[in-house]
């Protein structure tokens, strides 16, 4: 049964704390400076709320997890995506079996009542209707505005928060007055290869070390190349590839075959050949190509007809076009659709 708690006459229901592990392997400096984001220094000092950036699947929430561990206090962790309502951050009315309506208080509400630390995972999925509603928490004022439930929730001097942010495309703009609430930027970078072996070893332990080399060198080949794959990838790919091995001990799968099926299974074909795809992804990126204007979606490279065709080029096609009538052909991939 979960606690209450009475703020200005509403008992809210309050959430559960998150109990999982979150031990942080290697890059010992990102972790400092999360703890030192949440030191307090001097009784008229505050904590700060800092951002932690970095690729899917890189270690964003496990550092914060592994934060608040270190911490000894509750963790709490809010998911957002881009429909949190307001309510949702903050205490949402459910009817409850009496008719009435009870208040439930989010996990980062939760947070601020019981002094205790409060993720906001993925906060750049959230809309900036939601984020409003934090403005005041974020900054020296620490409390917020529930509309809903009528009542103003101060938040305690223990409570900490810091929210995980992909540098993907799939997300909102978060308006500057929220990203300087949200200071300072904590980026995660992929670790080393020693690093990622420990990381792989303490998820996997049972994995051998011809399967956990193999896993390593590829994650590291893929960092090398830019390419987005990430340690969660890796333990993805090797677990896959373990239980493949494990299923049919009679008739063995040889492990070169299962090693490139679950790479292909978990990250697709093209991840087979890390190099290729490195190439064909800085090709589409426009690695080796001249930028684009306008003309260049409607007319071939070389169409006299390109508005950025010299005089030579028009010059060219003039005499083609009216000294030969069977280029027609030719002419069919001028054509601009
Ligand atoms: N330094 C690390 N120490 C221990 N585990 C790690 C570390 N880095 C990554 N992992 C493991 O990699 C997996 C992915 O990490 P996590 O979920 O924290 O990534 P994320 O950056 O939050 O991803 P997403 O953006 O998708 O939420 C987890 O299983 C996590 O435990
Ligand atoms: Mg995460």
């Amino acid at each position: 049964m979960n606690s209450t708690h009475q703020v200005e006459g509403v008992t809210l229901r309050l959430a559960s704390p998150d109990i999982s592990k979150g031990e942080w392997i290697g890059q010992g400096e990102v972790l400092k400076q999360l703890m030192a984001c949440w030191l307090v220094v001097d009784a008229r000092d505050l904590p700060l709320t800092p951002r932690l950036l970095g690729t899917p699947g890189i270690g964003k929430t496990t550092l914060a997890i592994s934060g608040a561990r270190r911490r000894g206090q509750e963790l709490y962790i809010y998911q957002c995506t881009a429909d949190t309502r307001p309510e949702d951050l903050l205490v949402t009315p459910v009817l409850a079996e009496s008719g009435r309506i009870a208040y439930h208080a989010s996990p980062l509400v939760t947070a601020m009542i019981r002094g205790g630390i409060c993720i906001l995972d993925e906060g750049n999925r959230m809309n900036e209707k939601s984020w409003a509603s934090l403005a005041p928490l974020l900054d020296q004022r620490r409390y917020v505005e529930s509309i809903v439930a009528g009542i103003t929730i101060h938040a305690s001097p223990d409570f900490r928060c810091a929210v995980t942010m992909n540098d993907d495309e799939s997300t909102f703009e978060i308006p500057d007055y929220i990203l300087s609430r949200l200071q300072p930027t904590l980026t995660l970078g992929h670790p080393s290869r020693e690093d990622e072996l420990s990381i792989l070893k303490y998820h996997l332990p049972f994995a051998d070390d011809q399967m956990l080399n193999l896993t390593v060198s590829f994650l590291q080949e893929a960092h090398s190349l830019n390419l987005d794959f990430s340690t969660r990838d890796g333990i993805n790919v090797l677990r896959y590839a373990l239980k493949r091995i494990a299923q049919d001990p009679d008739h063995p799968i040889s492990r070169d075959d299962v090693w490139r099926e679950a790479i292909e299974r978990c990250l697709g074909e093209d991840a087979a050949d890390l190099k290729t795809l490195a190439d064909k992804r800085s090709q589409s990126l426009g690695g080796n190509q001249v930028p684009m204007g306008l003309g260049d979606f409607f007319f071939s490279p070389g169409d006299p007809l390109h508005p950025d065709a010299d005089d030579d080029d028009l010059d060219e096609f003039e005499e083609e076009d009216f000294d030969d009538d069977d280029d027609a052909d030719e002419d069919d991939d001028r054509s601009p659709f």
